[in-house]
């Protein structure tokens, strides 16, 4: 995954964790492109979905992070865009895996349900890994043509 600008966005379920995975990633030098919520209060988490489409398609950050409570709903709504690869990881394992087989965009995290350092660690190693390409791009292309 390039070095690009990294957007963010969550619902209110996964605020807390957005603000936390903020402070890390400039912390780490990272440029962070922060699409909200901005706040505790209760949200849509689709809306926010939508943000982050938009932020891709429209080439303002080469990859991104979705939170809500669970993770579920988020990466539902944001798999509705064709231009996104969502991948809902719960560890290092899956997050490695939707990079090296699935080429996901963005890796989608439960605000409710992972701890800081695990959601850390999820980035950490999604950001590091490379799609491995071969035969998972054929995969991937297949899911990249509409109807
Ligand atoms: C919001 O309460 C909650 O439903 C949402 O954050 C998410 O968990 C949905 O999948």
């Amino acid at each position: 995954m390039s070095a690009a600008t990294i957007a963010i966005a969550s619902d209110h379920g996964g605020y807390d964790l957005k603000q936390l995975l903020i402070d890390d990633l400039k912390a780490k030098g990272h440029e962070v492109l922060d699409l909200g919520t901005n706040g505790p209060d209760s949200v849509d988490y689709p809306d926010y979905a939508d943000l982050m489409a938009a932020a891709i398609k429209g080439g303002k950050a080469g990859c991104g992070i979705l939170l809500c409570g669970t993770g579920i709903g988020i990466s539902i709504a944001a798999n509705r865009h064709p231009e996104l690869r969502a991948a809902l990881v719960h560890d290092a394992l899956t997050a490695r895996l939707s990079r090296l087989h699935n080429d996901a965009n963005v890796i989608v995290m439960g605000g409710r349900i992972l701890g800081i350092e695990l959601a850390k660690d999820c980035l950490d190693v999604f950001l590091k890994t490379e799609f491995e390409g071969g035969r998972h791009a054929r995969r991937v292309a297949k899911m990249s043509h509409a109807g």
